[in-house]
């Protein structure tokens, strides 16, 4: 069966972005049809200053948010990174197969490294090896398809650089991963900045909406996205490219291609305004499940120490395997 492997950083709320973007496939289709582990990379969250209690706090939340969506631990493998030390143990080993070059080339680390600087923050080293790690999360588990949106196929192509340059060096020992994408909605973009993604870390929130949002914040989010000064509501990404992401989360919240779609609308309020509503409907169970399960805090612990113990049992031979090929001698 194919081995499915995802997670999500909790370094800010989760966001309609990373909904429509992963969460949802993961829950709707790849839970069902694979074997599938999904994972809070809370190791990931600490590689940007960071405030312990928050990440604490985020990493509960993101995993109940992960459970009220709908993955269901009797389908797949719920669990937090840092309660599974093969992560960390592989991570080394990829960091001793890749190049300074490679981690320095990747698109996040330059932007969150211009973030930092900026902010007159210091540059963690673990945002460098960030890829190393996030390989280390993939190739442990013999994954043989991530599914993400956009922003993390650079990051996943590394993962499969390394796998066959450690395989190629060592022996077999890891299979070679591919990213998977939503057909629609694989990039989000701000409601504020259509030119730029719709991502959690950010530090404002009229551009973003939350998947824990309340109906009426949702609403107002949409109805002041930004536009364009033509009135016509057609499908262009480069020329109008706030109407296209407003299409596109339509898009994904109906079913209906986005190009149909625009043929529906002659203006841009009736178009926010289905926008609105067609999100409030997409969070609404999400959220009722959310203040069930927030509401049994034991309950998320209890999923995420089963779902540790079996990921724990899926890692340990293949990161045990890729030590002693790498030169490491047994325990
Ligand atoms: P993260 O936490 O930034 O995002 C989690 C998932 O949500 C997707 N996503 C989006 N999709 C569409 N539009 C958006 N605006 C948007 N924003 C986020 C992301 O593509 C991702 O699929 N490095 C990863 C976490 C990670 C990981 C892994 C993922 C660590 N190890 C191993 C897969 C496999 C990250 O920061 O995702």
């Amino acid at each position: 069966m194919t081995r499915v492997f995802s997670g999500v950083k909790p370094t800010g709320h989760l966001t309609l972005g990373n909904y429509l973007g992963a969460v949802r496939q993961w829950a709707e289709v790849d839970q069902h049809r694979s074997d599938a582990l999904f994972c809070v990379v809370d190791l990931h969250a600490l590689t940007m200053e960071h405030d312990p209690a928050r990440v604490r706090r985020l990493s509960r939340q993101a995993a109940t948010l992960l459970l009220a969506s709908g993955l269901d631990p009797e389908q797949c493998v719920v669990f937090v990174q840092s309660h599974v030390d093969e992560h960390a143990r592989l991570s080394y080993l990829m960091e001793c197969t890749a190049s300074d070059g490679e981690m320095r080339r990747m698109i996040q680390y330059k932007e969150k490294t211009a973030q930092a600087r900026e902010r007159g923050e210091s540059v963690r080293l673990s945002l460098l090896t960030y890829p190393a790690l996030m390989a280390a999360d993939i190739l442990a588990y013999g994954t043989d398809e991530v599914p993400v949106g956009d922003d993390q196929t650079q990051h996943v192509e590394l993962a499969r650089d390394l796998a066959v340059r450690f395989n190629q060096r060592y022996g077999q020992t890891f299979v070679v991963p591919r990213a998977t994408r939503p057909t629609v909605a694989a990039r989000v973009m701000d409601l504020q900045d259509p030119t730029g993604k719709m991502g959690k870390s950010l530090a404002s929130g009229p551009g973003i909406v939350y998947l824990l949002d309340d109906a009426d914040v949702v609403r107002k989010k949409v109805m002041r996205a930004v536009t364009d000064a033509a009135s016509d509501v057609v499908y262009d990404r480069e020329k109008s490219p706030g109407v296209a992401n407003l299409l596109e989360i339509l898009s994904a919240c109906t079913g209906k291609e986005p190009g149909e779609l625009a043929a529906q609308y002659s203006g841009y309020g009736a178009l926010k305004r289905d926008v609105a509503d067609a999100v409030v409907e997409l969070l609404r169970p999400v959220q009722e499940r959310h203040a069930e399960l927030a509401a049994d805090p034991g309950h998320v612990e209890s999923v995420l120490r089963a779902g540790a113990e079996r990921a724990r049992g899926l890692a340990r031979p293949t990161v045990d395997a890729a030590y002693a090929a790498i030169g490491l001698l047994a325990r």
